[in-house]
């Protein structure tokens, strides 16, 4: 028999995504609909470890679903790599008698609370949470759209200006190791070439497609760059390509921090309202040590341990499809 659920405590952890205060907004006024109390912990496991905690009522979170960031903060926690902080972390929450918590973040927020629901009888859901996109259960993370759209507006307004000088450019994007943002910022930047993690395009290769490229007299083209491709990142790769290819005025930019801010897409607040929507009910029905998600459109709710270990892959239609329509 699972235990009744009457208090319960949300934080942010890991790299801030748009849509994190939409997702928040959502647990605290289901919660009020059930009659439920939220606590609201400031910078992640790091204020769990020192009781940065506070009640979140509906007026806590009045105005906030348009806002990016995220209102708890966020960080990143050595201390809750330890058992001593993790002991820290539990006596905070007995300090307010909480029953469960909900976990905004990526797969490094789910480890941890993986690790400390094992250890403690507290139920985690953890809501996906990463402008990555890399989490698996679930066709979509928080802040992923959003990341998206601000990085395509980037390419856009490059694509301008490399087209009046006749300039190729390589446009690095975020996703660490995975190049889900590259991908579909490529296909709807109209990006020549995308240089995938999950794809092996080396040197030569990119080397001879800009040849060709040269000998068509088509000078400027945009080279997307997943900041975790094998080639390198996107100024190394500049550099390599200059010395090979003179004929070419490169420029690089690197879209950067701009790709985590910013108000969440209209698409990006429906997807965070669902999850923490859900994140309530799952824990009241009895539902722990999950993550929600999204899959065709219906909630699942995918074990801890496959939601970190598994991985997500990249759709091989949509690369095959980006290669040709780059040509
Ligand atoms: O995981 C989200 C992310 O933005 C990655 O895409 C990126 O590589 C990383 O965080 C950057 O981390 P930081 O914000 O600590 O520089």
């Amino acid at each position: 028999m699972s235990r009744e659920i009457k208090r319960i405590a949300v934080f942010t952890s890991g790299g801030d995504a748009p849509g994190m205060n939409s997702a928040i907004r959502a647990v605290v006024r289901t919660a009020a609909f059930h009659d439920l109390h939220v606590y609201g912990i400031h910078r992640g496991y790091e204020g769990m470890i020192d009781c940065d905690i506070r009640r979140l009522e509906k007026r806590n979170v009045g105005n906030i679903l348009q806002r990016g960031g995220t209102v708890l903060k966020t960080a990143r926690s050595d201390r809750f790599r330890t058992p001593e902080g993790r002991k820290s972390a539990y006596e905070s929450l007995l300090a307010h008698d909480i029953d469960a918590c909900i976990a905004i973040g990526g797969d490094g927020t789910f480890t941890g609370a993986s690790i400390f629901s094992q250890e403690y009888n507290i139920p985690f859901i953890g809501i996906p949470g990463t402008i990555d996109n890399d989490i698996y259960g679930t066709d979509y993370t928080i802040g992923f759209d959003t990341a998206v759209n601000t990085a395509m507006e980037a390419v856009d307004k490059i694509r301008d200006t490399a087209e009046s000088h006749n300039r190729l450019f390589f446009v690095e994007v975020m996703g660490r190791h995975a190049g889900f943002i590259a991908l579909n910022v490529g296909i709807s930047g109209g990006a020549e070439m995308v240089l995938l993690p999950e794809t092996d395009t080396p040197l030569e290769s990119i080397i001879e497609r800009l040849r060709k490229s040269a000998k068509r007299k088509k000078m400027f083209s945009l080279v997307l760059v997943a900041e975790g491709n094998k080639s390198g990142r996107a100024r190394e790769i500049a550099a390599q390509v200059k010395e090979e290819l003179d004929m070419f005025d490169i420029r690089t930019t690197v879209v950067g921090h701009l790709q985590r801010g910013g108000s969440p897409s209209g698409f990006d607040r429906v997807l965070s309202s669902r999850l923490g929507f859900h994140a309530v009910e799952g824990l009241m029905n009895g539902k722990e040590n999950v993550a929600v998600g999204i899959v065709n459109d219906k909630i699942k709710y995918t074990a801890f341990e496959d939601a970190i270990n598994k991985s997500k892959t990249l759709n091989k239609d949509l690369v095959r499809m980006a290669e040709i329509l780059g040509r």
